[in-house]
């Protein structure tokens, strides 16, 4: 059976490759996650007063932007609305619950998504369907589905085009419950054909295929697995969302990230699929991006310069490696990715034992005609035995460590 083409935003979507997902909210303040007001069970009437203190002074959207972009990062998902229900965008009298409305006074969507389309970077709306604010989630729920209609509807007319709309929050009902996604995603539809739609599954169901016209599948806190595409009535793109530590609004004592290593390795085993990956950074009360959250994502943009680009074009090969070794194909060439090397040196400073020399990959049906390293360009050995390819990996030069390092190969015409 054939594998469907996907729509023109659905491979635009895949081919960005790598997102960040901000969580920001009034929450971020209390440094304590973004479930803190259910886990810590704050009553309404105090979470609410958070707003009175929400500045949101450091929220510099062109800096987050900018941020973003140097970590080849293509696209940004903020968080709208959260389970709290506070709004960072103007929910123009639909609730004051909402960013103007407290101490900060201004609409923070419009500062992103102004800040994206300057940096052209796509911005992506996160908004929670789960609400923990507007008591007719619980009591009148055909009313809450329409009150969510009018603020998707608000996010979809008031900002230009945006990139698209992920949801959360269905896993919290009863599977069967009606949220009436036809008539949310016909708003979406209606207003902005070309955004892409979202409707992240949970922790329970990675990778479930929901409504038809959701466009991606989505494996938060995961690994992704591989799309079986065949026969499907539409091609889904897939993305993995993952915190750097446990928190995806800003923890403060939050000290378990995630190494930078791991994170690269991540992204690559995303791509490995055809997967986006989506890392989150949680601001803290003020807005500003942890420090030690900034430097990660800085230094997978260093990685990505260096020998990644080809994470965004590159598609899912047939070709095989061992270990975490895999490839990807683009423009007629295949990128093989080594994990593992040893950066070459003296006894004195090198710690000996690492991943060198020749590296197995099957399935390569064509003839190769060179191999060599992406980040610089050293040409490298290789024998063939045919669908059989041996590639001489030699270690990075005494100075770096990419920790996956790319290789090109061309083949023969
Ligand atoms: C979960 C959490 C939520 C978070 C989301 C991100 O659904 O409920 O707090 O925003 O994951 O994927």
């Amino acid at each position: 059976m054939a594998i469907p083409i996907p729509e023109s935003r659905i491979a635009r979507f895949e081919n960005m490759g790598f997102g960040m997902f901000i969580h920001y909210g009034i929450y971020s303040q209390l440094g304590c996650g973004e479930w803190v007001m259910d886990i810590a069970q704050i009553p309404k009437e105090e979470y609410v007063k958070l707003a009175d203190t929400f500045t949101a002074k450091d929220f510099d959207a062109k800096a987050i932007a900018r941020t973003a972009k140097a970590a080849g990062m293509n696209y940004i998902t903020l968080t709208t609305k959260h389970h709290d229900g506070f709004c960072l965008y103007d929910t123009k009298g639909l609730c004051d619950y909402d960013a103007p409305h407290s101490a900060c006074g201004r609409d923070l969507i419009r500062e992103f998504v102004d800040a994206c389309n300057e940096e052209g970077i796509m911005p992506m709306f996160y908004h929670a369907t789960l609400e923990w604010y507007h008591e007719e989630f619980e009591t009148d729920f055909p009313k809450y589905l329409q009150y969510l209609r009018d603020s998707v509807e608000i996010l979809c007319t008031q900002y230009g085009k945006i990139g698209g709309l992920w949801f959360d929050g269905n896993w919290s009902k009863p599977a069967g419950t009606d949220w009436e996604e036809d008539k949310l995603y016909e708003v979406i539809r209606r207003h902005q054909p070309d955004a892409i739609i979202v409707n992240n599954t949970g922790l329970d169901a990675r990778g479930a295929v929901g409504n038809p016209e959701i466009d991606s599948v989505t494996f938060e806190q995961g690994r992704p697995s591989p799309m079986d595409r065949e026969g499907m009535p539409k091609y889904l793109a897939a993305e993995m969302c993952h915190t750097m530590n446990d928190h995806w609004g800003f923890g403060k004592c939050d000290l378990n990230y995630k190494s930078l290593p791991d994170m690269i390795e991540t992204l690559c085993a995303c791509r490995k699929v055809g997967a986006n990956y989506l890392l989150n950074v949680g601001p803290e009360g003020d807005g500003k991006i942890p420090d030690m959250q900034k430097t990660m994502i800085e230094a997978m943009g260093t990685w990505i310069k260096e020998c990644g680009n080809i994470i965004y074009e590159g598609k899912p090969s047939k070709i095989e490696g061992e270990y975490k070794n895999f490839a990807l194909e683009a423009n007629g060439k295949a990128y093989l990715f080594i994990h593992g090397l040893n950066v070459l040196g003296s006894a004195h400073v090198i710690v000996a034992g690492g991943g060198l020399g020749y590296k197995y990959f099957k399935k390569v049906n064509r003839k190769v005609k060179s191999a060599k390293w992406t980040d610089n360009g050293e040409n490298l050995e290789f024998v063939q035995n045919g669908e059989h390819l041996w590639v001489n990996a030699t270690g990075f030069p005494y100075g770096c460590n990419f920790v996956v390092r790319v290789m090109e190969i061309e083949f023969e015409d």
